[in-house]
């Protein structure tokens, strides 16, 4: 058995010498030295040794066990040492290459265009005024000399928001997502008085949306008010921001159209400014693109809101931004500015 006992720690200890890494260390540590390990097999019959004898083997089998023990520790430990060296060169960083550049954020371009245009009319003595986006239907609509069977009441257009309370006693009057920004000027004529120079940039909503149209855009009003107020002072004021925001090249025109909140009521026209008037895709051909709607203040309005007219008298417009976005930077649909890929955000950085 002595002999047997030799003869396996012979072949352990070479093992031992042979392992390369700590896990294959630990499998000649298994084989050899486990529980079912090949020396506890050997000694398995021990049982069956005279007393003397057992107690010779049994010191003999010790002390084997005792030296590759010692020999796997040892093992053990420079193997670690090694293994952690390999790692720290494999892992070891080039402290000075340069690091990955951070992708700052840039401004959105629906608004760039908006703090662009806000800009522009603000040179021309226009401030800011902002209102909120749960909308009360008497700012949205009544006021605004929009009648009650007036289609853009519509479910199809208009999110109401609730079934309406008492706005007034006894006055029905839902809550609705503002499909304009036109309520600003109510709000604004109802708490300041005139003369009155705004313009109010903001989201606005309709529940119709296809490819042409999102079921949420941005909008920006103008309000005049002051004495004397002529179309060609709106022509004037739209045909600046045409130029300072388009170049100053483009030429404008007004159309007649109708918006209940304006009498006359029109429709402002830029040349295009991709084809120069030439006729393209952007412009259907036509030389012209859609600006604005805008016209002189209705004195039904002013009668909604307190003001004496015709001591008082305005005019107001609404362009939207997207469109407005569309038109300046060449791109072919409007659902691009709120997908908000990043590919397309970065044509935009300052
Ligand atoms: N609120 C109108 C719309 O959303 C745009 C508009 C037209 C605003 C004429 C005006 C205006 O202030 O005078 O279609």
């Amino acid at each position: 058995m002595i002999e047997k006992i030799n003869q396996l720690s012979k072949l352990a200890h070479e093992a031992i010498e042979k392992a390369s890494s700590t896990d294959a260390l630990y499998e000649v540590k298994v084989k050899y030295l486990g529980k079912q390990g090949l020396l506890s097999t050997v000694l398995k019959d021990l049982g069956k040794l005279s007393p003397d004898e057992r107690k010779t083997v049994g010191l003999h089998a010790n002390n084997a066990k005792a030296e590759l023990e010692e020999q796997i520790d040892t093992k053990t430990k420079s193997l670690k040492t090694l293994e952690q060296n390999q790692k720290l060169q494999s892992e070891k960083i080039d402290v000075s290459l340069p690091g990955l550049a951070p992708k700052p954020g840039s401004i959105h371009p629906i608004n760039k265009v908006m703090n662009e245009m806000c800009s522009i009319f603000s040179r021309l003595g226009f401030s800011v005024r902002t209102g909120p986006h749960i909308e009360n239907a008497f700012y949205n609509f009544d006021a605004l000399n929009i009648p009650a069977d007036h289609p853009s009441r519509d479910l199809q257009d208009t999110f109401y928001v609730d079934d309406g309370i008492d706005h007034e006693p006894g006055k029905f009057s839902p809550w609705v997502l503002r499909t304009h920004t036109s309520p600003v000027q109510t709000r604004t004529m109802l708490t300041e008085k005139p003369p009155l120079r705004i313009i109010s940039p903001g989201g606005v909503y309709r529940s119709d949306s296809d490819t042409s149209h999102s079921p949420h855009f941005h909008q920006i009003e103008g309000l005049l008010i002051d004495k004397n107020v002529s179309l060609s002072d709106l022509k004037g004021v739209l045909g600046f921001f045409a130029k300072e925001f388009f170049g100053s090249d483009i030429k404008v025109r007004l159309r007649p159209s109708y918006f209940p909140f304006v009498e006359p009521g029109a429709e402002l026209d830029a040349s295009c400014p991709l084809c120069k008037g030439k006729g393209c895709s952007m412009c259907k051909h036509t030389g012209w693109i859609e600006l604005a709607g805008c016209g002189m203040v209705h004195p039904e309005v002013f009668k909604a809101v307190g003001i004496e007219y015709p001591t008082w008298n305005g005019f107001a417009f609404g362009m939207g931004i997207e469109r407005m976005a569309v038109v300046k930077y060449g791109v072919s649909h409007i659902g691009l500015f709120s997908e908000n890929d990043l590919r397309f955000l970065e044509n935009f950085k300052i």
